[in-house]
């Protein structure tokens, strides 16, 4: 059973998260293309070849899904804004329908009481940036710089908070190093150049934005778990390092202005001359810290080249991706990212959730008793971080909608609604009916 809202510190929040690409429909309304146009479009990159040309149609049906974000009686609504919607070219002439959207949106959550979670970067990278090299041209920095500017002048007055970059480990690692999202590379050249680049990036938009007078700006990591799958020296080792590349590097960079030793291993021969002058901006204070978490690997090592790494299937219960629920891996990252980044700043768990396979709508009704449960057992592991003194304050779901889940395409259904792809119609699941009940304000 879902733990209620008042198990929880007074003025805990509660939202939900989505993004745009897998939810907007990026066919509609000027958006420029994308690199996962590109990508989707490439055979055997995609699930089917599926793009979010049209994805969930939230770009007409918004009033709709804002309404259901609002009657699961939750707080907050952390969406993102495609830069290519904002800017087609990436650079130059804003497409005015593309802020007039985002206008309109932002105006919605505020009609319904939902605070703004703003994300500026959720992975649609304006192709014509692409072109020109993506997150390996150090550039990026400033033409991101100039995009969140042109953004926040039109939105920011009403935004609740504001993260530059979701997951900045899938910008780098998983999209350069192993090829699995766009611009699908795998290249440790590209890689390191990415990792850095897209920090740089991040420090230029917080530099921004405070310059705008804007607060409550923070940085949205994700993290696993990362278990040596026996005691030998060797399999700690390859964790360690799984773990130095994966969770250490960003929040390392951002909170102590410092890579880690053991990711710096491999990397360094391939970073940009320089980087290190860039530390200083890369650790501008930020006032949040926001952690995605779903799972946890298991790590053994392996030959050939660093980082010497591979993952064995582990024992534990696991989603329709394949990843096993290990509850207590959130527990021990918020107490591990308290002690050794944020440091008391407040801590947002900024996703979690699950895929489950889809069940028919039954009498208007689809019933997902294992979400339930994983939230359930996820949200039990924050209570025991806040009993233990992390400054955890609030919890995102993910996802609001089923969605576009990238490389899987829409088989993956994470949504606390279930949505039909032919139709487009949108029915609350049972989680999004529990969680209602569960977060209900006269307790
Ligand atoms: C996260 C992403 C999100 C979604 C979930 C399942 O890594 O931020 O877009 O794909 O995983």
């Amino acid at each position: 059973m879902l733990p209620a809202r008042a198990q929880f510190p007074e003025g805990f929040l509660f939202g939900t998260a989505t993004s745009a690409y897998q939810i907007e429909g990026h066919a509609f309304g000027g958006a420029g293309r994308t690199h996962w146009d590109d990508f989707a479009d490439t055979p055997g990159n995609v699930v089917r070849a599926e793009t979010g040309a049209r994805a969930c149609d939230h770009y007409h049906r918004w009033p709709q899904d804002l309404d259901l974000i609002a009657g699961a009686n939750l707080d907050a609504y952390r969406f993102s804004a495609s830069w290519a919607r904002v800017l087609p070219e990436g650079r130059g002439t804003p497409n005015p329908e593309g802020l007039d959207f985002y206008d309109r949106l932002v105006d919605g959550m505020v009609e319904r009481g939902l605070k703004p979670a703003l994300t500026l970067y959720h992975w649609e990278l304006p192709s014509a940036l692409a072109d020109l090299g993506g997150w390996r041209n150090r550039d990026i920095a400033g033409w991101f710089a100039d995009y969140t500017e042109v953004l926040m002048r039109r939105i920011g007055d009403r935004i609740w908070s504001a993260a530059p970059i979701n997951e900045p480990w899938c910008v780098g690692w998983l999209s350069h190093f192993m090829g699995i999202h766009a611009p699908g590379l795998r290249d440790i050249r590209a890689t390191a150049r990415a990792m850095h680049h897209v920090l740089l990036a991040h420090g230029r938009a917080i530099e921004v934005m405070r310059g705008l007078g804007h607060r409550n700006l923070g940085a949205v990591c994700n993290l696993e778990w990362a278990d040596p799958v026996d005691d030998s020296p060797e399999a700690e080792a390859a964790a360690a390092r799984y773990d130095a590349i994966y969770n250490r590097w960003f929040l390392g960079a951002i909170f102590r202005k410092e890579y880690p030793a053991l990711a710096l291993e491999g990397l360094e021969p391939h970073m940009p001359p320089g980087w290190q002058d860039d530390m200083d901006l890369i650790g501008t204070p930020v006032d949040w810290c926001g952690l995605n978490y779903y799972t946890r690997k298991n790590l053994a090592p392996a030959p050939g080249p660093w980082p010497q790494y591979a993952e064995i299937d582990g024992p534990l219960p696991k989603t329709q991706m394949g990843w096993e629920i290990y509850p207590e891996g959130l527990e021990k990252f918020l107490l591990r990212t308290q002690a050794e980044y944020s440091r008391g700043l407040p801590i947002y768990i900024t996703e979690n959730g699950m895929a489950s396979a889809e069940v028919p709508v039954v009498d208007g009704m689809v019933d997902d008793p294992e979400r339930i449960d994983y939230l359930s057992q996820h949200l039990a592991a924050v209570q025991r971080a806040i009993a233990q003194g992390a400054n955890v304050q609030g919890y995102f779901c993910w996802s609001m909608l089923d969605n576009y889940e990238w490389s899987l395409g829409y088989e993956k259904r994470f949504g606390l609604v279930h949505v039909d792809f032919d139709s487009l119609k949108r029915t609350p699941k049972s989680s999004y009916l529990a969680l209602a009940r569960a977060l209900a304000r006269n307790g």
